[in-house]
């Protein structure tokens, strides 16, 4: 029987709209093979939402998601729209976007594909079999902690922002990630800075008090300082990492481009119930939007993440990985990922490469 999923697309700006067209073809080839509709949604999202109603996230956007079994989204934001207020900035609208549908776990994975290995900034044998996945805290911490503004202060300006998280806050995080956890390596790491802030005491009691439900999973803690650090002296000792908001966009940063190109990463955001938001790490490259420059590899990563998390197709999420590996076995690149003696391809051209192989 065909089995039909609802997906929005929210293409967004800059190189977003290239990719995502590469993305929804892969995942029509796909659908084909293994009886699966897709009903796609385009919505807009971020500056191109801006031009068009003045909201980052209009109404109808969040509510067509809402409506959705997934949603896969490109990329927000670009110069022309740095300088507006905050509230009508692109990346508040993807902060609504996270508010909205409740995503409260991000999940970052940072993978070394052996083909790009050179890629990397760091030696061959710190990063060689590097496979970490980030859990970050999506919709509290200091991101939506109150009170939050800039105040007159007895002549002078103070701007406060607020971290706090709930006991049950870090309890949710905390199981998605153990969970996560174990159907890896079995070990994970809770990164906070509990030698100086409150806020991340809690965080610790509360994951130490989790790990009882656990026992299959080695539990560590370290302090973001040290765990930014060990990110780049040996980065294989990490399997799972669980962290907090801020802590975890910076450390989920660092730990992609140990792959060398951020242009290779998914991820997966998603809430207790309803759908998930599955997006490339990277931004939207507005300096190559239209050009057909674009590495499209992180979208179509992100839909079979999509199939793998948001819509329980993990045979779908497979095809697509092992033709995203077979693509690079055949030596084309995109020039941010570019090696000698490879194939220098854009992004329509690395789209039909991917259409081919699943074509065979
Ligand atoms: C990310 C981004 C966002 C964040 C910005 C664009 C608001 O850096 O997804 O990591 O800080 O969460
Ligand atoms: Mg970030």
């Amino acid at each position: 029987m065909t089995q039909q999923f609802r997906i929005t697309l929210l293409p967004g700006d800059g190189i977003g709209p290239e990719i995502t067209a590469v993305a929804v073809d892969v995942l029509k080839a796909v659908g084909v093979k293994l009886d699966i509709q897709f009903d796609f949604t385009e919505a807009p999202i971020g500056g191109c939402a801006i031009d068009a109603t003045g909201n980052p996230l209009p109404d109808e956007t969040l509510e067509t998601c809402r409506q959705s079994d997934a949603v896969l989204l490109a990329a927000i934001g670009g110069y022309k729209w740095d300088s507006l207020p905050r509230a009508q900035r692109p990346e508040t609208g993807l902060l609504g976007l996270r508010a909205g549908l409740q995503l409260f776990a991000n999940l970052r994975p940072a993978t070394i594909l052996p083909q790009l290995i050179n890629a990397s900034s760091l030696k061959r044998d710190v990063v060689e079999g590097v496979d970490i996945m980030v859990v970050r805290e999506l919709t509290g911490g200091i991101y939506f902690g109150k009170p939050r503004g800039i105040f007159d202060a007895d002549g002078d300006q103070r701007g406060v922002s607020t971290m706090a998280y709930t006991g049950t806050e870090i309890d949710r995080i905390g199981q998605v990630a153990f969970e996560i956890a174990q159907k890896r390596q079995g070990r994970l790491c809770s990164v906070d800075k509990a030698n100086v802030l409150e806020v991340s005491q809690l965080w610790r009691d509360r994951i130490t008090a989790l790990s009882n439900n656990y026992s299959d999973v080695e539990l560590t803690h370290m302090y973001v300082d040290n765990a930014a650090m060990q990110l780049l002296r040996w980065p294989k000792q990490f399997d799972t990492i669980v962290t907090g908001n801020l802590f975890g966009d910076i450390l989920s940063d660092a730990a992609a481009m140990l792959t060398g190109s951020i242009g290779m990463l998914p991820s997966a955001s998603l809430g207790a119930t309803g759908p998930g938001v599955f997006e490339p790490v990277h931004g939207s490259a507005p300096d190559i939007a239209g050009q057909d420059k674009a590495n499209p590899l992180a979208q179509v990563l992100s839909a079979a993440m999509m199939l793998r998390y948001g819509l329980n197709q993990p045979k779908a999420a497979n095809m697509i990985e092992t033709a995203v590996d077979t693509v690079l076995n055949q030596g084309y690149r995109t020039g941010d990922i570019m090696a000698e003696g490879m194939t220098i391809v854009g992004c329509t051209a690395m789209g039909n490469a991917l259409l081919q192989t699943l074509a065979e």
